[in-house]
């Protein structure tokens, strides 16, 4: 497995790659990894005959009081998971290699970006499709993997890569979760002993919308109600939002439909978690 730390290096391997046919697969990460981003690497090497990761804490989708400086971090840690798992190459650049003196042009996908986490976020999808963009061009990738859980995050790059013109294919891996529910996320490390079984209140959310929903009920706000009053049943919890909306357009609506988004961010103590499903309305 090699690890690489320049842009320019990092180009001129992966214009090697191509030259002699290889296809590229890119999963990129802030590192601290877990399962659910091995879950994507082995998705990765699936689709191609080369797996890139790129491990780098990108401090633009970060706002002013959030936690970049605190962002777990474990490089060595990380190299051993990734290798144990087949990646032949790591990306991982210093800060200043990505945004060197000078860097000023943003990426922004407009409307997506407004809804969801965008309004408690600002700024944040337009850090994550810049940097996201910046390294496509540096890892040249054919596939690049994303997780559902950033459900808005997957939907954004999509876009960003139809609008221009991207010459990559975008795959999308099920939320991968802790056996008793709870979607895998570097910054489950923030949480206390006691917040713990608090956080399990979202697959709970879920678990209980998706019931609703088999028994009938379609009005968004009879199952927004129900949601608020399980995750406020909750110790150290602190709602968000509880979004019931269309999968595509990110756009509230008042009634389930065939599919439907329902996404949800809370913060437990400080951590800021986030989770969503698709409702289905059977026919
Ligand atoms: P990070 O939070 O490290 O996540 C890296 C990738 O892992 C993302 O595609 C994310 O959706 C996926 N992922 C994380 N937890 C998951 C889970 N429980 N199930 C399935 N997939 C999961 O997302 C980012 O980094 C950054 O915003 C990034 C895209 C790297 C840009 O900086």
């Amino acid at each position: 497995m090699d690890v690489i730390e320049t842009v320019r290096e990092m180009q001129a391997t992966a214009e090697s790659l191509r030259q002699g046919g290889q296809t590229i697969a890119l999963v990129p990460t802030m590192g601290y990894l877990h399962e659910a981003h091995l879950e994507l690497m082995r998705v990765g090497k699936r689709h191609a005959d080369k797996l890139v990761i790129s491990i780098f804490v990108n401090p633009t989708q970060f706002g002013p009081s959030e936690d970049f400086n605190r962002y777990p971090r474990d490089p060595e840690g990380d190299l051993d998971k990734a290798k144990s798992v087949g990646v032949d190459i790591v990306f991982m650049p210093p800060v200043e290699e990505m945004y060197p003196h000078g860097f000023q042009t943003t990426v922004s996908v407009s409307q997506l970006s407004q809804h969801l986490c965008g309004l408690s976020r600002p700024g944040h999808f337009d850090g994550v499709a810049t940097v996201v963009c910046k390294l496509f061009n540096i890892t040249k990738p054919h596939i690049a993997i994303f997780g559902q859980k950033d459900y808005q995050q997957l939907s954004i790059i999509s876009r960003m890569v139809m609008d221009l013109n991207m010459d990559i294919q975008i795959i999308g891996v099920p939320t991968v979760r802790e056996p008793d529910g709870l979607a895998m996320s570097s910054r489950n490390a923030y949480l206390s002993q006691d917040q713990r079984p608090s956080a399990l209140c979202l697959k709970q959310s879920l678990d209980l919308a998706s019931r609703l929903v088999e028994e009938g009920h379609q009005k968004a706000s009879d199952i927004k109600k129900a949601v608020e009053d399980l995750i406020r049943s909750h110790p150290y919890t602190k709602i968000d939002y509880v979004s019931i909306c269309d999968p595509v357009t990110l756009e509230e609506i008042d009634h389930v439909e065939k599919s439907t988004l329902l996404a949800l961010a809370v913060k437990v103590g400080q951590t800021r978690l986030i989770d969503n499903c698709i409702l289905e309305v059977k026919e």
